[in-house]
């Protein structure tokens, strides 16, 4: 197993990669907050198979967690991602401290576009303005790449996207399939917080989502009864607090009367310190319109 070359200033980057660049080979690029997984080896696989060169950045982001959140107690062992990276044979890991990133207060923060408004940024206000930010930055340091984000997080996907493509930032956004255990629970660095007992009635998060679309695959086209079943699924784990179901559209993140098309599913839910989230897709059937 080859070592990851681990960096840690953003000069250092640039001049490797620019450096790469100027010999003709593509560079593939997984941000990331450590605590890495096998669901964080699949983007690193992915940009592995796609790219001559891939780096992984590490930095937990103070700008998205508001007070209270997880920031001080969301894991960080920077040894085990290291290895985690090298026998994902990942070139490059970017692992900078929060002065490296932030020198000093932000006075420029990047606005979020409207579709990150509902669910996540319903739930957590702050949390897309310091995504954006810091992957603005983390896209600014790479400069020419592609982007490997993980599915589990759609509503990220569709604003980072979003953004990349109202800046003109050289980067291509890849969305990459959410992996999942065993019992259906999606991968998740916040997993570690669950309990045994909360790990046991976890995959209902997976189920909440699998009787939504058996319904609009029924026919179901109305979103309140299609989140009416999700949330009673959701209500059968005792340990589950519902944040919020959703059926909506696929491109806009609403739902603008009955659901057509291409829909989404999406899940939050609290099990005491873990807030776990899900989704997935489908087709309402019938005759495209
Ligand atoms: O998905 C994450 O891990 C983070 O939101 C990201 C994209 C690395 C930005 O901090």
């Amino acid at each position: 197993m080859t070592e990851s070359v681990v960096l840690g200033s953003i000069a250092e980057v640039r001049r490797m990669l620019d450096a790469h660049r100027c010999a003709g080979r593509s560079i593939g690029f997984v941000p990331t907050m450590g605590a890495l997984h096998a669901g964080h080896q699949s983007l690193m696989r992915a940009s592995v198979a796609a790219n001559d060169i891939t780096i992984v950045s590490i930095f937990v982001n103070p700008l998205q967690f508001a007070a209270g959140e997880d920031l001080g107690s969301y894991p960080r062992d920077l040894a085990r991602d290291t290895d985690c990276c090298a026998d994902a044979r990942v070139d490059l890991l970017f692992a900078p401290s929060a002065e490296e990133m932030y020198p000093g207060p932000m006075a420029t923060v990047v606005d979020v576009p409207p579709f990150a408004a509902p669910l996540e940024g319903a739930s957590r206000p702050e949390h897309f303005a310091g995504v954006v930010t810091v992957v603005a930055k983390l896209f600014s340091i790479m400069g020419e790449c592609r982007a490997y984000f993980g599915e589990k997080d759609w509503q990220q996907v569709a604003v980072v996207t979003r953004m990349a493509a109202d800046l003109s930032m050289p980067v291509e956004v890849v969305p990459c399939p959410t992996m999942r255990e065993p019992d259906g629970l999606a991968m998740s660095s916040r997993n570690i917080y669950l309990t045994s007992d909360e790990r046991a009635e976890a995959p209902v998060l997976r189920r909440a989502l699998d009787a939504g679309l058996a319904v609009i695959a029924k026919g179901e086209t109305d979103p309140a009864m299609v989140e009416a079943v999700m949330a009673d699924t959701v209500a059968t784990a005792s340990l589950a607090t519902l944040d919020y179901v959703a059926a909506v559209q696929a491109e806009t993140l609403v739902a603008d009367g009955p659901l057509h098309g291409e829909v989404r599913l999406l899940v939050a839910v609290r099990f005491g310190k873990a807030r776990l989230i899900d989704n997935d897709g489908g087709m309402v059937p019938g005759k495209p319109a």
